[in-house]
């Protein structure tokens, strides 16, 4: 296995920014490349701000272990910004460089062209890592010249924060190329709980989490559209979220607001083409799309963000959410996720979901409700003809039970 000692950042936006963070909190030689010099200088100056934070609450990494005699010593945030370094050219930054960890704009051709010059112009060891979250990693190594050297290390946002990293197999990637992302993602730092690294077996839309709680979208875009024939949209939202109550740290109306009405719309019409056409948005979400009613981000959504974050009255409940429902959704594409051998057991999809989403997986309810669950599945598709939503072979046979690990 390749030992990785200096890491390229390529791009350097939002995710860019957190990962070369972590990556020097972890003690990698840093090494940031952006096209934008505006996107590269902030990114250092984030990242300098980020570390003197950590430094303040004592949270940068020992330098030199306590003694009996004397206290631990600590890096400084200068110290481990020593080793941090910035460029504009992939091309030349990339000739000592162990692994790129790419988190560029979300275009294949773009990707497919940066894995290229990596190799192109790396050492021959160097391993090309994608952070995209919709983007075949089989797809973006194929063309590089040696695609058995890429994979995918998908974060979440923000990268510092969130425990999750999901290290991905693509159909060509080595089982060393796979073994030293997972030793590396094990390696960075997070600022909040423990890191949870879940391996991906195989390159599906999705991945692990994102797959998981995609399906839940459908639903969600059928009950606001059926709120809307019923005339509680869109004059009361707050009646929807009533239905979730406080069982979520933001109900659905309020979560899509948050989230950003486009992003959802988006997703949605990504997973039309990936993996169902029933991920079609509904008229609700079309109609506000169309409206640019975004959410928090233009002060309009579902509620007024003019005024900073809504507080809906919950207690008068529209009927509409079934959260047994919801439950029965996501323990459905659980299940699609080991048919698929995209995930080794049940309980990686439910760390990777409570890692990467703050909220407990589908199987600790499934493993009780499953004969429930397929029983709501059946009569749900029965009644809108949402063929995705079928319960799967796994699901109903519950051989998902003994497949903990
Ligand atoms: N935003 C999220 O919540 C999130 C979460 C997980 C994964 N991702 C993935 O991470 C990647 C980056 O997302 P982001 O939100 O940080 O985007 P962003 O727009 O904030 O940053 C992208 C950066 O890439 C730079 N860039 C574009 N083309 C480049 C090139 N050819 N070479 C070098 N730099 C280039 C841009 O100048 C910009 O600074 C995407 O693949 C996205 O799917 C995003």
């Amino acid at each position: 296995m390749a030992e990785i000692k200096n890491i390229l950042v390529l791009g350097t936006g939002l995710m860019g920014n957190g990962i070369g963070q972590v990556a020097l909190m972890a003690g990698y030689n840093v090494t940031l490349v952006d096209i934008a010099e505006e996107a590269l200088n902030k990114a250092y100056d984030d990242i300098l701000k980020g570390l003197k934070k950590s430094e303040e609450k004592g949270k940068l990494p020992i330098k030199t272990p306590k003694t009996e005699d004397t206290p631990a010593v600590f890096y400084t945030a200068d110290e481990i910004m020593a080793n941090c370094k910035k460029s504009t050219d992939l091309a030349s930054a990339v000739k000592d460089i162990d692994m790129v960890i790419e988190a560029i704009v979300e275009k294949m051709d773009v990707k497919k062209a940066v894995s290229k010059t990596t190799m192109d112009n790396g050492p021959d060891h160097i391993i090309f890592a994608s952070n995209t979250s919709t983007m075949s990693i089989t797809e973006i190594g194929k063309d590089c010249g040696k695609p058995a050297q890429v994979c995918g290390i998908h974060f979440f946002n923000p990268v510092a924060l969130m425990a999750c990293i999901e290290v991905i197999k693509g159909d060509d990637t080595s089982d060393a190329t796979f073994d030293t992302a997972m030793k590396v993602a094990k390696s960075l730092p997070v600022l909040r709980g423990r890191r949870y690294i879940a391996p991906v077996l195989k390159d599906k839309p999705g991945f692990i989490v994102n797959r998981l709680n995609a399906p839940t979208n459908i639903y969600l875009s059928w009950v606001f559209d059926q709120a809307l024939e019923k005339g509680i949209l869109p004059d009361h939202p707050e009646q929807l979220d009533g239905d979730i109550g406080k069982l979520a740290a933001m109900p659905p109306c309020v979560l899509s607001d948050y989230v950003g009405l486009d992003t959802l719309y988006h997703v949605m019409k990504y997973n039309e083409v990936a993996l169902s056409p029933d991920f079609k948005p509904g008229k609700v979400l079309n109609d506000m799309m169309e409206k640019g009613t975004l959410g928090r981000k233009t002060g309009q959504g579902f509620y007024d963000w003019s005024k900073g974050r809504p507080q809906p009255d919950l207690s008068v409940k529209a009927g509409l959410i079934d959260i047994d429902l919801l439950f029965s959704i996501s323990l459905n594409e659980g299940c699609r996720i080991l048919e698929e051998g995209v995930a080794s057991g049940t309980k990686t999809i439910d760390d990777a979901n409570m890692a990467g989403m703050n909220t407990p997986g589908p199987f600790g309810w499934g493993k009780r409700n499953a004969e429930k669950a397929v029983e709501m599945l059946n009569a749900f598709v029965e009644k809108t003809g949402i063929k995705y939503l079928t319960p799967c072979e796994l699901l109903k046979s519950g051989g998902f039970k003994k497949m903990r690990k």
